[in-house]
């Protein structure tokens, strides 16, 4: 894929997220969500690919645009298979929290995990700890090695993870060891991204969150020297037989990077919506104007961008009433 593709992609996730801004604090994730994707779908008329969604807002007869299948940009250029999440975190606009964004990857067809939409259990750090964990370890045995790899205190450990329910028995134990723990309330993109940003202080990411958010976070990880290991979780034999019926024959089996991303011709975009770890979010300036923070990433290079846009915005109201 052709390098001057990045800043293309980078106007699609700019746009998702300037789309689902005005809808910040406004306890209204449908909307938010609506109006990034539709931003999305939009721009990616202009990018010169010929992509097809494999992972999006559903299926076919569940999303009315970027549904899995659907074939996206210019249709010039190279076959791609392209992830998308216009807006990672809708409740977190919905709430005007923070860590919300608009992401994309791309990489030449057959080359992303097809993730089924279930849970997947996580395990993610940043490149000092790269190769150095198991999934299948108890997590007193991950913070131990973890600690060891790192130099320093297990107590001194910060984990993230999802605030939920059903992590109570891992937070039970991360207590019992006596590490920090920095809950997420959504946006377990951004979560699992955040130990490869040393600013971000966090790390490890454990826990559950969605499947086709952990192969998003497996290609932003492989640009950034991190890693990524997931399990799905199929909770029923309906999710058992998707999973077989879109190729993953063991389910049980630990993902690693390359298993959801199978190439380093892999491109990873993000726009914040609200500011994150390690984006800025939308911010409206005087005049008409706003910024945008965004990341751009390769991982044939491992070259990171950081694009800060300034925007002009069109002279109508940016909220659409339905
Ligand atoms: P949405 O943006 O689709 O609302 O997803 C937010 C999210 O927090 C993901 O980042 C995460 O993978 C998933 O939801 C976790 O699911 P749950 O809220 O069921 O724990």
């Amino acid at each position: 894929m052709e390098r001057e593709l990045s800043l293309e992609l980078t106007r699609v996730t700019e746009l998702a997220a300037l789309a689902a801004s005005p809808w910040m604090g406004r306890g209204d994730k449908n909307n938010a969500d609506e109006a990034a994707t539709e931003a999305m779908r939009r721009m990616f008329d202009t990018v010169s690919i010929r992509g097809t969604v494999v992972i999006g807002e559903g299926e076919m007869d569940e999303a009315p645009m970027l549904y899995i299948g659907e074939e996206v940009g210019s249709m010039s250029g190279p076959e791609v298979d392209v992830a998308v999440d216009p807006l990672e975190g809708t409740e977190i606009v919905a709430k005007g929290l923070n860590n919300a964004m608009a992401v994309l990857a791309v990489a030449p067809k057959g080359q992303l995990l097809h993730a089924p939409d279930m849970y997947m259990e996580k395990l993610a750090v940043g490149p000092e700890l790269a190769g150095k964990l198991s999934l299948r370890d108890p997590i007193r045995t991950t913070l131990e090695k973890a600690a060891l790899a790192l130099d320093k205190p297990v107590f001194d450990l910060t984990v993230m993870i999802l605030d939920r329910e059903r992590h109570a028995e891992t937070i039970s134990e991360l207590r019992t060891a006596g590490v920090r723990i920095k809950f997420l309330s959504d946006g377990d993109v951004a979560g699992a991204m955040a130990p490869a940003f040393p600013e971000a202080g966090i790390d490890l990411y454990v826990g559950s969150g969605g499947a086709p958010e952990g192969v998003l976070a497996a290609a932003a990880l492989k640009c950034l020297g991190g890693e990524i290991q997931g399990r799905l979780l199929p909770e029923n034999d309906e999710q058992f037989e998707r999973c077989l019926s879109m190729g993953i024959s063991d389910p049980s089996k630990i993902l690693y990077v390359d298993d959801m991303v199978g190439t380093d011709d892999v491109i990873f975009a993000a726009t914040g919506v609200t500011p994150g770890e390690f984006l800025g979010g939308v911010r409206y300036l005087p005049d008409h104007r706003a910024e945008t923070h965004s990341m751009v990433m390769r991982a044939k290079t491992r070259t990171i961008r950081h694009i800060k846009s300034l925007h002009y915005l069109p002279n109508k109201p940016l909220l659409r009433s339905k």
